[in-house]
């Protein structure tokens, strides 16, 4: 370790120097700057420089670089960190040509995707977002950080914290829905979770904020396309998640593909630098997107690689995911004078800053213990983590004269279905680091909760092969012969269960669609089920909001199951079964078509918001869909009933600073115990700006007994009322505004009170 020597005795001089003069510069920032110091220009462009592993790849591979360069380049110090390397044994490979090799042995920072889940799986974000559980959500995270820490790696590309409101978008699976102040609260959830107290202990990650911003707002939800917002979207709804995450302490950003009104995400200096550097004061490094400084060459804003080099940097962003631009043409740019060194200083401080946190110069092995990753990876603490968080991810849509819950025994039962057996499309999109077919099936999970007599047909199968980046659905489309068995076993069966939906690949990143329908031919065979034995339960399985009209209409009992990760088998069997009451709520609103999209709960009124006349049409509608939702946002069913009343305020004005306390009373006046979640929405009557018909600002969950009451309270204060208005300011303007709390969005007691001067 000669080369930890030297600058170990640099740092020693240099911090007896500064010893007199710069005591508020604190410890790590005095070991940064002094490791700085020694660094050639090309050593400090390597750490800017991000490679792909040999394997894995996330994203199109570029051209020029084979793994032997890699290897070299590790060598040479031209490497700051590497994504897609696993597994103690390949990390410790790599680390050890850094710190061992390289002059000044700087450990590499290892990066992975571990968005819901390493080996043992989570459920996908979005499923989370549905059991509006902070804590629990935090515990799912805390679990993955662990796992992906003992397996080697120290930081994951997560938490999404995009909002969106386009179900055709593959990544809404990734994030929390279309709400960004529950989308903020699990931001944070999710930090807490992923990077612990402690960024050194051996069992946490450092978390990355993505994608900013505005990733989630691409025009009709195909991924990568144009955003084209005004600022008052991009304050108001896409930027609180990411300062939410930001003031929880996330380490790093991740910028985008998207252009954002006419500027690509990477080398956008006004979100970047402007907003996420400057106002916000992040001190952290921001990462590309997987190649996207050099996307910045077809987006049309750079000419060639260095001028993309040139505008990602001077942007803001400090590390270069797999473009090679930083690394080939950096240096030169700098000593052209066209990039001021003290740029790539500021990039390489953050950079080196987070290793030194992660306790990376302490002992660059630290995270690669193979007895730890042997006793952490698939722990049963690990198991009954996710498959509590499966459970309270799943939501009840509609429950017909109580079909559910079914009983133990005594029954019949016909499981029907692609996804019924199947044991990977529930770990979902976007779990690299989990092998296909170690999913608990819904077949699996019923077997084990009950003695009921089960036949299992998959009526539409699944086409043959593994899921690739190519293929993305396996739900048969053409062939038809599974039906007919399928509808011969269901005619004399007490109840049939039907797991239809998207087959696990078929959201996530590059996965939009254009029809939310039931994918393949399983429409067709679910009606033809129904033809024979209306007595149905449907089990949905995807990774976005459906649009399932017709089952809505006809079938009695729909769980959304949503892709429940390692346990959900035993999730969707404990809740078919009563051991668990439901009890999500939907993170984002399902529509009634496709032609609704984006369709969310927070719309502005406009100015023709009403019918004025049975026959006219002159107003904001459509001719041939209602405006209502299928399903809206906040919305989800329990096998008990819960009601409100009595909402109160404390007053009838609220002083600039003082607060409001707002309760209502929660009652369970079902037959089973079951837990609720109170959501409290306003509205800002009169603007500077228009505001939405409803605005989320506060929930909590509640646990009753049948019977039971409770009162149920909230305090807003001013903060709960700003917005970036007219003047371009975060405030809350003076006036009248409602006040609404309630089980879903759309059906919730309401008052009002007034904001004083
Ligand atoms: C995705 C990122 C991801 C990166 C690395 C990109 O294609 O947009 O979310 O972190 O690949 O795998």
């Amino acid at each position: 370790m000669k080369n930890s020597i030297i600058w170990a005795a640099a740092l020693f001089m240099t911090l007896s120097a500064r010893a007199q003069t710069t005591s508020a510069m604190s410890d790590t920032d005095q070991k940064v700057d002094s490791l700085l110091s020694l660094m050639t220009l090309e050593e400090k462009i390597g750490q800017m420089n991000q490679y792909n592993g040999f394997w894995n790849v996330t994203g199109p591979a570029p051209q020029d670089g084979d793994a032997a360069d890699k290897y070299e380049d590790l060598k040479q110090g031209r490497v700051g960190s590497m994504l897609n390397v696993r597994g103690v044994e390949e990390v410790r490979k790599v680390q050890k040509i850094a710190v061992e090799e390289s002059r000044l042995g700087i450990p590499l920072i290892i990066g992975f995707d571990v968005i819901h889940g390493y080996k043992t799986v989570s459920p996908i974000p979005l499923a989370e977002a549905a059991s509006w559980n902070l804590e629990a959500i935090e515990r799912s995270a805390q679990v993955a950080a662990a796992e992906a820490a003992a397996s080697g790696i120290n930081w994951t590309f997560a938490p999404m914290v995009d909002i969106s409101r386009d179900a055709r978008w593959g990544r809404v699976m990734e994030g929390a829905g279309e709400d960004s102040y529950l989308g903020s609260q699990i931001a944070r959830a999710r930090v807490r979770g992923f990077q612990g107290s402690d960024l050194s202990d051996p069992l946490t990650v450092a978390a990355c904020a993505k994608h900013f911003a505005a990733y989630g707002f691409a025009i009709a939800g195909k991924d990568y396309n144009t955003v084209d917002i005004g600022t008052a979207t991009l304050y108001n709804e896409i930027l609180p998640p990411f300062q939410a995450a930001k003031e929880e302490g996330v380490r790093t950003f991740m910028n985008a593909f998207n252009d954002l009104n006419g500027i690509p995400a990477t080398g956008n200096t006004f979100l970047q630098r402007d907003i996420l550097k400057g106002d916000w004061q992040f001190e952290g490094f921001v990462v590309s997107d997987w190649g996207s400084i050099n996307e910045m060459i077809p987006h049309g804003y750079a000419r060639d690689g260095k001028d993309a080099a040139y505008k990602a940097v001077t942007a803001g962003s400090d590390m270069d995911m797999e473009s090679y631009h930083y690394l080939n043409h950096l240096p030169a740019l700098v000593k052209e004078g066209k990039v001021d060194e003290a740029l790539i200083d500021d990039a390489v401080r953050r950079i080196l800053k987070v290793k030194f946190e992660l306790g990376l110069f302490d002992d660059p092995y630290r995270y690669c213990d193979p007895e730890r990753e042997k006793e952490v990876i698939g722990s049963e603490e690990h198991q009954q983590a996710v498959l509590d968080m499966a459970k309270k991810s799943i939501v009840l849509l509609k429950n017909e004269n109580k079909l559910l819950p079914l009983k133990k025994e005594g029954l019949d039962i016909a499981l029907i279905g692609p996804l019924a057996a199947d044991k990977t499309s529930p770990l979902g999109s976007w779990r690299i680091a989990a092998d296909d077919e170690t999913a608990i099936s819904v077949l699996e999970g019923l077997q084990q909760y009950a003695d009921n007599e089960l036949t299992h047909e998959q009526g539409v199968k699944l086409v043959e092969g593994q899921p690739s980046f190519t293929m993305e659905t396996r739900i048969n489309t053409t062939d038809r012969t599974g039906i007919e068995e399928a509808v011969a076993m269901a005619r004399d069966k007490d109840v049939v269960i039907m797991v239809l939906g998207e087959h696990g690949f078929q959201s996530g990143e590059g996965r939009s669609r254009t029809s939310l329908d039931l994918p393949g031919l399983q429409q067709e065979l679910l009606e033809a089920v129904y033809e024979v034995n209306k007595n149905i339960v449907l089990v949905l399985m995807n990774g976005r909001p459906l649009a399932i009209e017709w089952a809505d209409e006809n079938i009695p009992a729909i769980v959304e199951a949503w892709h429940l990760g390692t346990q959900s088998g035993n999730a969707i069997a404990q809740v078919l079964y009563g051991d668990h009451n439901p009890n999500g709520k939907l993170p984002m609103t399902f529509p009634k078509s496709v032609g609704q999209v984006p369709i969310y709960y927070n719309y502005k009124n406009t100015g023709r918001p009403e019918i004025p006349a049975p026959d006219l049409v002159f107003w904001s509608h459509y001719i041939d869909e209602s405006n209502e939702p299928l399903y809206p946002f906040g919305y989800g069913l329990s096998y008990t009933d819960f009601e409100y009343s009595n909402l109160k305020t404390s007053g009838a004005t609220m002083a600039r600073d003082g607060a409001l306390n707002v309760t209502a009373t929660l009652t369970n006046s079902g037959d089973v115990a079951g837990t609720e979640t109170v959501q409290l929405y306003i509205r800002d009557l009169t603007g500077s700006r228009t505001r939405p018909v409803k605005e989320l600002k506060k929930f909590s969950q509640h646990m009753l007994q049948p019977g039971e009451s409770v009162t149920v309270s909230f305090e807003l204060t001013e903060e709960d009322l700003k917005f970036y208005t007219a003047n371009n300011t975060w405030e809350a303007e003076a006036g009248d505004f409602k006040v609404f709390v309630g089980g879903s969005s759309d059906k919730l007691l309401e008052t009002e009170f007034t904001l004083s001067e």
